[in-house]
Order: C-alpha cells, then structure tokens, then sequence
C-alpha cells in the first residue's frame, strides 16, 4: 500500500534544524511535513552537547511558552581557559555585549517537539527515507517507508535533508554520499555525566601536559565533563576510579568535585563540509550539511544558523516566487559555516595534546593560549566566536 502526501516542505529529520525550521515557516503560513527515522523517545533522550549561543536562544524565544532555555537553562557570562595550572576567565558580556546559555540540546528538542505538536504539525516519527527523487526539479519526491513497512510518498515544493552526519538527502545534493571537505583527528573526548554538586560555576576548557579536559555542568546535581582520549578507547574499559584520576590530571590547580558516574560515551572528532548544500529545490542543513569537532559547542548553533537563513529564502521563494535568498543560500551559509570550522579547529588544536607534539610545539601551545589571555583583541576574538556572530535578521 502506498500513500501519498502533499506539502510546500517536506523535512527529513526532527533533530533541531528540522523542527525549528518547521517552526519558523508555520509562522510564515507555509506548511511542511517533518519525517524522523528515530522514536520521540529516542530524539528527546540522546545526549549531546549544551552550550547555546545568544542568537539561538534569541529564535527559541519564538517557541514561546515552550523554550525554556531562559527560564531552566542558565547564562553563562564567561569560560575558564585553563594552561600551566592557573586559571583565566574571558568576561563574555564585557567584550562582546552578549551571553550563552547552558541547555543541553536534548532539552532545546523536547522543547520545539512540544511546540510543533501544539501546533499540530505533521510530525512522523519512525519513518524510513529510501531515495530523493528530484527527476521534476520543480516538484520533488520523498520515498519512504512507515513503521508498518507500507510505502509512503511525499511530494513538495522543496524538499529539506536535516537529517544528521550520516544524512540520506545528502547524496542528492552533492552526486555522492561523501561529496566534501573532510578533516579527522586523533583524538576524542571521554563524556561523562555524574551525580555531584558544580565543580566550578562556568565552564573550564583546560590544557595540560596529559591532554584536554572540559568541565562542564547539567544542573545542581548533575555535572558533565570530558577528557581527551585515544578514539579507539572502549568506555567501559575503565573503572570510575580510573574515569576520575584521567579527568583530575587534566585540571591541575583545580579540585573537581567526584561523584557515581551514570552515563558514559566515547566522542570523536571530526570536521566536514559538503561540497554543495543545494541543487535545485532540495536543500540539506544542519549536520547533514557540515560536522565540527565539539569544542566550542558549536554544532546545533551552526545549525540553527542555516535554518535563520533558509526559513527566509524559503518565505520569498513559496509566498513570492523571489529565487534570490534561494540561490544566495549556500554561499551566505558557508561563510559562516567555514568561520566555525575555523573557530572549532583552533579551539580544538590550541587545547589538546597530541603523542606527537615536539618540546617546540607545546611550547608554542602555550604561547598561542597565552597571546588569547593577556590580548583583549585576542579574548575578544574568542568570545564573539563562542556567544556567536549575529544571525541574519529573523524577521
Ligand atoms: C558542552 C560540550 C561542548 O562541546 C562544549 O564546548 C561546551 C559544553 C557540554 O556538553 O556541556
């Protein structure tokens, strides 16, 4: 049995930049239809990282009553770079007139997952994408299969693929399924979230001669933190006991708070771009679009981000025949994207530690750390990177 539906905007992928740009075109009077492979469960439960930047929580504010970000959420005004054993704080506010917000992206998705089912927006869940069929570029297909195993065809003005790192819109874009600029690192981080009190109220990103740490919080009770690692390291191959010397050698100078570790993960690092981000009405956003490594947290932002621009072209494209926003996307998507990269690659190369780092390239590690504290144009140069440069008018 096959069945087949109609919209302006067929999404693929209820993750963050699927339901906000789902969200931001309702607003706009265009309707879409959002198709995920996962459960809602399984969407409001995987952990991911919880840095927002200010322009994010800016849009979420369009949820209204549903994003909490600014009520259970907290800002945070500034991080900790930590070198040598000693701590320097880079004031966010005062450099850069702006905040983030700490809400781990799982929340930001119950969050717009609530909003888009008040506002009873198509939203299928457990749907299987087969193939993009673009042969009318003008009215492209979204073969799929339901829960049921029964087939289901949606046909659209355009189509959108936010459907992550292993994206199946991808392939359409960009004429194969890798079809970009690739970077792998060797290393990964250990994540960790533990029952025990905040270590530190903001955020420390230290360096050490053992590798990175990041020290990171989820609430009163619960704390997240990583440590750099070797990505093949099995996280179940250590006890807590060893989870937490690794951690603590990597924050010299600083005592963190210990407690029973409840969920543990292995992240790897990548960097990747696609080589083409639309051709004709299909589009992909989001990660199916561009990996960072995460330091810096600058993943679901630089989703959103599309999503800030593609909601516009979008409007003028289907409420006003205009193509101009449409055909500009990519290029206007890319600088910003490309300044992430770049922010996300230093952030990560100035803090960990590689087996083959020369006494010459730690010592000019920690240099380069240094020529960011003692610089307000260097710290001012962070902080604008991480709070994020402005969206593009969401109006
Ligand atoms: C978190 C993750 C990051 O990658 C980061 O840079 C900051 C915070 C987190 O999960 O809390």
């Amino acid at each position: 049995m096959t069945t087949t539906l109609r919209t302006r905007v067929a999404i693929v992928g209820a993750g963050p930049a699927g339901l906000l740009l789902s969200h931001l075109l309702d607003e706009a009077g265009i309707d879409s239809i959002v198709v995920d492979l996962r459960t809602r469960g399984e969407i409001e439960s995987t952990i991911r990282a919880g840095i927002l930047e200010q322009g994010t929580v800016e849009l979420l504010d369009r949820l209204g009553k549903h994003s909490r970000a600014r009520t259970v959420g907290h800002r945070h005004d500034g991080i900790e770079l930590r070198f040598q054993g000693e701590g320097h704080r880079i004031d966010f506010p005062s450099l850069t007139g702006r905040s983030a917000w700490l809400y781990p992206q799982h929340e930001v998705l119950k969050d717009l997952i609530a909003a888009r089912v008040a506002a009873e927006q198509d939203l299928r869940f457990g749907i299987t994408v087969t193939a993009i069929d673009d042969t009318d570029p003008l009215r492209p297909l979204v073969i799929a299969t339901d829960a049921d195993g029964d087939e289901l065809v949606i046909e659209a003005d355009v189509v959108v693929g936010a459907d992550g790192s292993r994206s199946v819109v991808r392939p359409t874009v960009t004429g194969s399924s890798q079809g970009g600029y690739f970077r792998e690192y060797p290393f990964a981080w250990f994540g960790i979230l533990c029952e025990a009190p905040p270590s530190s109220e903001e955020l420390i990103y230290s360096n050490s001669p053992d590798g990175f740490a990041l020290i990171s919080q989820r609430s009163a009770t619960v704390q997240r933190m990583y440590f750099q690692c070797d990505p093949e390291l099995d996280p179940d191959s250590l006890s807590e006991e060893q989870i937490w010397v690794e951690m603590q050698k990597r924050v010299p100078g600083t005592t963190l708070l210990e407690g029973p570790i409840f969920q543990r993960d292995v992240l790897r690092f990548r960097s990747f771009v696609a080589h083409a981000m639309r051709k004709g009405r299909v589009a992909i956003i989001g990660d199916a679009a561009h990996t960072v490594p995460p330091t810096g947290a600058k993943g679901m932002n630089l989703a959103v981000a599309d999503v800030a621009l593609l909601h516009e072209a979008l409007r003028a494209l289907l409420l006003e025949g205009d193509e101009r926003l449409i055909d500009s996307f990519e290029e206007r998507a890319l600088q910003r994207i490309w300044k992430a990269q770049h922010f996300s690659w230093w952030m990560t190369t100035m803090l960990h530690v590689t087996d083959d780092a020369s006494d010459f390239d730690r010592r000019r590690q920690l240099g380069e750390l240094r020529s960011v504290v003692e610089s307000t144009a260097g710290q001012t140069y962070l902080a604008e990177a991480y709070t994020g440069w402005p969206l593009p008018s969401a109006e």
